[in-house]
């Protein structure tokens, strides 16, 4: 059943497409009727059921309205999601045929990259619709790195008392279109850097340009580190891997990182400090948003940079409040919506 899903979510609209002469088969999600449009990427995916993929469209479209309003603007949160795998079903006329499906709302909902989803396939279904940005060669996915460096930044002050990143050992989850540009900033940051990714293609593109350590994908939750980034799926910080996690601090770019928001208080619980991701993996929107907004490159970089200064208010919250940083994190995104 959609409806009580949606109402316990929260959602004011999930809309279900099919295009027999392509196979297109997608859902859009928006989440606030209030703040229009509603933004968010679109990303592909070989869900296991079709309730896994509206699980996912919900969740995300939450997140993205938590986001925009954490990162004080007045657009509202959507996501997009095509059912079907990226290698063998993504083709031009399955992706015409969704930048149909966007341009067919009217503007309701702006969308752009996401997981398996590329600048390139972005521009394709902008041959069909002006509903959609972020196809400027990949700079929205460097500026989504950018943020979560300054995220890490005042989740290196709480914990070490001290936002220097030399030394600091990192281990990223996930070498796409954020989390290889994040491995190269922090190498750059004097950071020993830890990568993995199932793709080995990835793996073997930044290794041969960047001196960074490969580690097995399933060995990612038990590497000793100082910061866990998760950059590829989303749940991954859940019953399994809590107790498995050898790292001080977790902040990576992924959405959802969190399987439940009980997991913020389980990381808690064991010391590690958890960068709430729809805070520290704003820097695409603010880059996305801020280019509409009509500012400059210094001050889209400057509002990316103000996430450390979020961050920090977000733990002050956490500790007057006595809540998780989860917690903190969405009140602080309530009050602002
Ligand atoms: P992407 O599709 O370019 O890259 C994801 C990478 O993760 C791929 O290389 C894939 O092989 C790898 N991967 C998947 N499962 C893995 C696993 N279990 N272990 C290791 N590697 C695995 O996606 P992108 O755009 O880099 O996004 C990454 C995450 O960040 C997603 O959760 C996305 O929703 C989120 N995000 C992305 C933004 C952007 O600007 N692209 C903005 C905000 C959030």
């Amino acid at each position: 059943m959609v409806l009580p899903e949606m109402a316990d979510g929260g959602h004011a609209e999930v809309a279900f497409f099919r295009d027999d002469e392509t196979g297109l088969e997608c859902i859009v999600a928006i989440y606030d009727a209030d703040r229009q449009p509603a933004v968010g990427g679109t990303r592909m995916y070989d869900y296991a059921s079709e309730a896994e993929a509206l699980e996912d469209a919900l969740r995300l479209s939450k997140a993205m309205a938590y986001k925009t309003a954490a990162a004080g603007f007045d657009e509202g949160g959507g996501k997009g999601v095509i059912l079907g795998d990226p290698v063998t079903d993504k083709d031009e006329a399955l992706l015409r045929a969704y930048g149909r499906v966007v341009d067919g709302m009217r503007g309701a909902f702006h969308t752009g990259v996401d997981m398996n989803i590329t600048t390139e396939d972005v521009s394709v279904m902008g041959t069909e619709t002006s509903y959609v940005g972020g196809t400027e060669g990949g700079r929205l996915a460097e500026r989504t790195a950018r943020g979560v460096v300054a995220g890490m930044r005042a989740c290196l002050r709480e914990q070490y008392g001290t936002a220097s990143f030399a030394d600091v050992t990192v281990v990223v989850q996930g070498l796409g279109k954020v989390g290889a540009p994040l491995a190269e900033q922090l190498v750059d940051r004097g950071c020993e850097v830890a990568v993995a990714d199932l793709d080995e293609r990835r793996v073997d593109e930044l290794t041969a340009r960047h001196d960074v350590a490969v580690i097995d994908p399933d060995a990612v939750y038990d590497e000793p580190c100082d910061v866990f980034a998760p950059c590829a799926t989303g749940a991954v910080v859940n019953d399994r891997t809590v107790p498995r996690l050898q790292c001080d601090i977790v902040a990576g770019s992924a959405n959802n990182v969190l399987a439940e928001d009980r997991h913020a208080a389980a990381l808690e619980e064991r010391g590690i400090l958890y960068a709430p991701d729809f805070v520290v993996n704003a820097g695409g929107l603010i880059a996305g948003l801020g280019g509409t907004l009509g500012l400059s490159d210094a001050e889209i970089d400057a509002r990316i940079d103000d996430i450390e200064t979020r961050l920090e208010e977000i733990f002050e919250r956490r500790d007057r409040e006595d809540v998780s940083t989860a917690v903190a994190a969405n009140r602080y995104a309530e009050d602002r919506m």
